[in-house]
């Protein structure tokens, strides 16, 4: 397991569609272990695998958030039992710095796949909720910052201009939610 560097916003990576994974071999099992060891060297909450730059389906959450049970999910799809929402401050590993609210689902029904295969379900709210729609979001090249109100937008927008990393083309690379 190897602790990876974190693509950052601007990277055209973040912005794709992940594949699905077809391969449940060795290969699918290290990229596993280096988003664990690379989420647990940043201290983060959750990790997809097209922040390290690998376009497949698949991320990792702490697994302090799911109470040591599991802490990845291969292939996942959402499901929302019921309409209640949330609201926090969220950040992105990838977007270093910058922490605005974001609402969320409150409770997230997800299956996918366990890194060997097995057919899993995760049945999460609150922050393990939030974690999973935030980490969802990335295999769709979705980032925290398309889910902001207007208002928000422009909070961002001020917030970016005034980052040391700010490159100048990051903002043209925001997209707006395919998703309600
Ligand atoms: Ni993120």
């Amino acid at each position: 397991m190897t602790v990876v560097p974190i693509r950052e916003l601007g990277d055209p990576v973040l912005r794709e569609s992940a594949k699905p994974v077809t391969d449940f071999d060795g290969e699918l099992r290290r990229l596993i272990g280096d988003l664990r060891e690379t989420l647990r060297d940043s201290g983060g909450a959750g990790l997809a695998a097209p922040q390290l730059g690998v376009g497949l389906r698949v991320f990792v959450w702490s697994p302090k958030l799911s109470h040591g049970s599991l802490d990845h999910l291969v292939n996942p799809v959402l499901d929302f039992p019921d309409e209640e929402e949330q609201d926090g401050v969220e950040g992105c590993l990838s977007i270093p710095g910058v922490y605005l609210d974001t609402r969320r689902r409150m409770n997230v029904v997800a299956k996918g796949f366990t890194r060997r295969g097995d057919p899993v379900q995760v049945v999460g709210d609150g922050l393990l909720a939030r974690c999973i729609q935030h980490e969802a979001d990335h295999l769709d090249g979705v980032l925290f910052i398309d889910r902001l109100t207007p208002a928000q937008q422009e909070q961002w927008m001020a917030t970016l201009r005034s980052a040391s990393w700010f490159d100048g083309n990051a903002m043209a690379k925001i997209k707006h939610s395919p998703h309600q």
